[in-house]
């Protein structure tokens, strides 16, 4: 089995390991969330998150290793994600990797996370989608890149201020809802009507590309307010008209997304649009993608739910293109946090 290689994922708050068969075929994938850990402080806090991973780390990687019936000798390698993340965070799964390649004498990789995610996009793909334009939203992250390939990616543009994700989760606080705010929101969001508040979009000077998402925050908290930016903290108000500023704040993030990324398309006239991160588990992203970019002819690719979160299955599928190119790394290997 000379192309199993074993994923090990801890930039954030998911301690994860995934055995994948030649950068697609998943053997093994488990996940160890910290949510519950970092719920009640309303996102995530770098302390408790690198504790976490300490404490998950071994179990996670007994269990995937067992879950796929390998042994260590079977692999091919193993890959790690050592960039970007909260760096006490990286650091736990890069020397979990370190040791098991030295125990077992296997190659190691480094892999960069956001390259992981978009490639997430592709791995069910029975086409190669390049070069295409890549979005990636998550809670750290909100970008636009040219993807030449599943290596090579050119930045294009990204949030001045919060990620879309982080957006979500503040404005989730604001309604009282439970952290992550985008599962909650978008829940809620079900219930209300997107029309009902006309929530701002931010629109680029010059007409070029970008994100904004911490105008559309404030308005959010000065709708709640009754327009008084001196209120107090706003009593939740009744269930309609939550879901009425759900469904609206989530259309003007779904907004601006879907209409930068065409834009970023039909600049750089490209049909095919991969979109990656945990805002890729959104319904309404994907249903208002659906919809304005097929009559366009422009083809936008999303991972299934359990791939736009944060996995280890994108970064061993990615860690074997990888060493299939011949970058593999030493024990040297570095973790950073950008
Ligand atoms: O990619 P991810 O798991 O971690 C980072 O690398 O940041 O993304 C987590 C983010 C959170 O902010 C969460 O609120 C958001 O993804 N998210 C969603 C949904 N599910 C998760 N946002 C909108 N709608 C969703 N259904
Ligand atoms: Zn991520």
């Amino acid at each position: 089995m000379p192309n199993l290689i074993l994923g090990i994922e801890s930039s954030c708050d998911e301690t994860a390991a995934a055995v994948v068969d030649a950068g697609r075929r998943e053997l093994a994938s488990v996940v160890h969330s910290q949510i519950d850990e970092h719920a009640k402080w309303g996102g995530v806090v770098p302390e408790i998150a690198s504790r976490s991973h300490l404490e998950q780390i071994l179990p996670v990687l007994d269990r995937c290793l067992s879950e796929a019936q390998v042994e260590l000798t079977d692999l091919a390698g193993i890959a790690v994600t050592n960039r970007p993340g909260l760096i006490g965070s990286l650091l736990v799964g890069v020397g979990a990797a370190k040791g098991l390649a030295l125990a077992a004498d296997l190659p190691l990789v480094g892999v960069d996370h956001i390259k992981a995610h978009v490639y997430a996009a592709t791995m069910d793909l029975d086409h190669d989608p390049y070069p295409a334009i890549a979005l990636v939203v998550s809670g750290g992250h909100t970008a636009l890149y040219m993807a030449e390939g599943a290596l090579s990616m050119t930045p294009l543009a990204s949030t001045l201020d919060d990620a879309a994700g982080e957006a979500f989760d503040k404005v989730a606080h604001m309604l009282g809802l439970s952290y992550p705010g985008g599962p909650s929101i978008s829940k809620l969001a079900l219930e209300g009507d997107p029309k009902a508040i006309a929530f701002p979009r931010y629109r680029p000077k010059r007409g070029g590309l970008g994100f904004s998402f911490s105008g559309l925050k404030t308005a959010v908290l000065y709708h709640l307010r009754g327009g008084d930016a001196l209120a107090p903290t706003p009593a939740p108000r009744d269930i309609v008209e939550r879901a009425n500023v759900a469904a609206s704040f989530q259309e003007a993030v779904v907004d601006a997304l879907v209409k930068m990324t065409l834009k970023a398309a039909k600049e750089h006239n490209l049909t095919q649009v991969l979109v990656a991160g945990g805002v890729g588990c959104n319904q309404r992203l994907r249903d208002v993608f659906a919809q304005v970019s097929e009559p366009e002819g422009i083809h936008v690719h999303f991972p299934p739910p359990n791939r736009c979160t944060d996995n280890a299955v994108m970064i061993a599928g990615l860690g074997w293109q990888l060493f299939e190119t011949g970058q593999a790394g030493d024990l040297d290997l570095d973790a950073s946090p950008r």
